[in-house]
């Protein structure tokens, strides 16, 4: 049965683990030349029905790179549900690639085509996950923290798609995420107590001892018609260095990007000696590899050992 990566929470620690070995032994690998084909003659289907730059880029680098190929397919052109059933199209592209990646709004979306398409899925964005964000931040944070366990991140903003999948992300790690955002925009209470996450309306007390301040718009796609709404509810709820002096002394600032400058964080937090934002993209295209050699080649373990796990 094709394994996929719809969610961070349907993986195990140890899986979140191995993806993290496999992203380094990569990256490694990559800057010390050594070729890695292990999908050569393999095809990824990549299906956005949201803009994209660093997902799409990054897929279709990380598909070349490992020998193989993406095709950038647009949700307008298929018409999920519109022009043919999520079922159809699904068996239609199981027949011709060996895998898909589907940035989506209904998570139903990418849930209907690992149902139906019998090839792995990856989820690279919908409403509710970003998981290949996520991964990538932990990437990063072990980067520059030696470690990725007894962290505090503390994310500012929306309890969103990036949040959630940041949470999921902190509990594989065993670190601590704390959600900083106004009133009525945290998760369902239910998931904050089955996460264990804290959330706190005041951001200036969130960060107290905070190693990670995360950062997203306030409005993600598809909700423009709440921008308005959001940009005022949100005030308050910004990076900025007066935040970051409140954090622990070596804290680090994060964002998925893109990043609306002035709105949730200042160009002076974007661009300060600890952000780590331009790291966190690129390291997008090193977990996104670990996830299509894991997922795609018909040798994962070997490449799970050679990472030393
Ligand atoms: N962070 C992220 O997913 O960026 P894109 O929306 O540009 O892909
Ligand atoms: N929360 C944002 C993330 C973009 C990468 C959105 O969904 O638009």
């Amino acid at each position: 049965m094709a394994q996929h990566l719809l969610t961070l929470d349907a993986i195990d620690a140890k899986r979140f683990h191995d993806l993290l070995a496999v992203a380094t032994y990569l990256k490694n690998r990559r800057a010390a030349g050594v070729p890695e084909h292990a999908l050569a003659g393999k095809t990824l289907a990549m299906v956005f029905e949201k803009p994209s730059l660093r997902t799409r880029i990054s897929f279709e680098v990380a598909m070349t790179e490992l020998g193989g190929r993406a095709l950038y397919i647009r949700g307008e052109e298929i018409g999920i549900g519109k022009r043919e059933a999520i079922q159809d199209i699904a068996r239609v592209l199981g027949r011709m690639v060996q895998g898909i990646m589907a940035r989506v709004f209904r998570h139903d979306t990418v849930t209907g085509l690992a149902k139906w398409s019998g090839v792995p899925v990856v989820n690279g964005l919908c409403d509710l996950h970003h998981p290949c964000q996520a991964l990538g931040d932990f990437l990063t944070m072990r980067e520059h923290f030696g470690r990725i366990d007894g962290l505090t991140v503390v994310f500012v903003g929306d309890g969103n798609n990036v949040a959630r999948s940041l949470a999921h992300a902190c509990r594989h790690a065993g670190s601590r995420f704390v959600l900083a955002c106004p009133k009525g925009y945290g998760f369902d209470p239910a998931e904050t107590a089955a996460l264990g996450v804290t959330e706190h309306n005041d951001p200036a007390a969130a960060v107290a001892g905070a190693h990670v301040l995360y950062s997203d718009v306030w409005t993600s796609m598809g909700q423009e018609a709440e921008s308005a709404k959001r940009l005022k509810d949100f005030q308050g709820f910004q990076i900025d260095e007066a935040l970051l002096a409140k954090s622990a002394p070596d804290a680090r600032i994060m964002h998925c990007l893109p990043a609306h400058r002035g709105e949730e964080i200042t160009d002076g937090a974007m661009e300060h000696p600890r952000s780590i934002v331009f790291d966190q993209a690129e390291n997008r295209l090193h977990a996104q590899k670990a996830v299509l050699r894991l997922l795609m080649a018909a040798d994962g373990d070997a490449v799970v050992k050679a990472a030393g796990r």
